[in-house]
């Protein structure tokens, strides 16, 4: 399938309904999607706290990519394509782990924690090293979260789209956080599929009977529909009730969404959980320690959106990452991360049931 009739099934569409069944299971329009959406996206690849220590580096698989994210310095992380500049190799097969340096399995050039190439055999004069870094991803650290980019952007393109994140990031304590639980649920479907399911909650009545104890059901239906919905919008004035009080705290209840003609759909909310819930757990109660700057429990929690793909739900004790990665035209790798904050014993102090 090629470009045009891409184009033309995507003129066909009928608004308001899910697409034709090509976009969930085409590999064409998946390689197609791969080279104009998916590769110019900042991912939330994992937290700092995940590779604490120089050399710590974890890998992460992506469309047709391998991605090694290293610590390489105490204070920087960088993120490379995991292909031999000799003759393209996997550099590193262990999914996670620490290293001094990579050595290519197949020939061992070895290139070191910033990429360089350090060593080759034998390759005789004229040859320069210099010329065989493994190629880089673009990489922005953000109160703790790694983002990386496939294609090469500036830090000025990450500001553009996320400078507005920090005071929120920083208000939950997400630069000193630490990883509490990891969870992969790798799914075979299509990257669309995955993530309308995630968007809407439509479906949370009948199949998350478990979620919606601790939310109230307007609540529910609310935040799960677009902001201009006249579900949300009868719900708003439950949201600025909640708001004066949090905002009497000086708790964060600023907003932000993308306008709706801008390509880079991000934002954040800050909202009440409702059912006098104070944190989205099995029964509503806090699991952890406050975190970060918040002075009480609110009853809120933040959405926090980066893009489709990079998602946190902030609680007042703990925060989740939702990492959203294509990896085939219908299989899609959700990666869940539960933050708590510093120095805290699990079982002790928070607990991840
Ligand atoms: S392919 Fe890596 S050293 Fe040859
Ligand atoms: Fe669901």
């Amino acid at each position: 399938m090629n470009a045009e009739q891409i184009s033309a099934l995507l003129d066909r569409q009928k608004p308001g309904f899910a697409l034709e069944q090509a976009f969930y299971v085409s590999r064409d329009i998946f390689d197609f999607e791969c080279e104009a959406i998916l590769r110019d996206n900042w991912y939330m690849a994992g937290h700092v706290s995940r590779i604490p220590e120089v050399g710590d580096y974890f890998l992460w698989e992506i469309m047709n990519e391998s991605i090694i994210v290293v610590r390489s310095s105490a204070s920087t992380v960088k993120a490379f394509f995991n292909v031999c500049r000799h003759k393209g190799s996997r550099v590193c097969l262990e999914a996670e782990g620490k290293k001094r340096m990579f050595t290519c399995p197949y020939h061992a050039w070895t290139y070191s924690l910033d990429g360089r190439l350090a060593n080759a055999r034998s390759m005789g004069a004229g040859f320069d090293p210099a010329d065989y870094f493994l190629f880089p991803c673009s990489v922005q650290v953000l109160c703790g979260l790694i983002f990386i980019n496939l294609s090469d952007k500036s830090q000025a393109d990450f500001e553009r789209l996320y400078g507005n994140y920090e005071p929120l990031l920083d208000f939950h304590g997400l630069a000193e956080a630490q990883v509490a639980a990891r969870d992969r649920y790798p799914t075979d479907a299509n990257w669309k599929l995955v993530l309308e399911n995630f968007f809407e909650c439509y479906h949370c009545a009948p199949a998350h009977p478990e979620y919606c104890r601790i939310h109230s059901p307007e609540a529910v239906l609310a935040m799960g529909s677009s902001p201009d919905s006249e579900l949300r919008q009868a719900y708003m004035p439950v949201i600025e009730a909640w708001r004066e009080r949090a905002s009497a705290l000086g708790h964060p209840v600023d907003n932000f969404g993308s306008a709706a003609a801008d390509p880079d759909y991000r934002g954040y909310i800050r909202a009440p959980l409702g059912n006098n819930s104070l944190s989205e757990t099995e029964d509503g109660k806090p699991a952890a320690p406050i975190m970060g700057k918040f002075r009480e429990f609110d009853g809120g929690h933040s959405t926090i959106v980066f893009n489709p793909f990079s998602w946190i739900l902030g609680m007042t004790d703990f925060a989740v990452m939702f990492r959203f990665t294509p990896t085939g035209s219908r299989k899609t790798d959700l990666e869940v991360t539960w933050l708590v904050g510093p120095g805290l014993e699990a079982g002790k102090d928070y607990d991840t049931d």
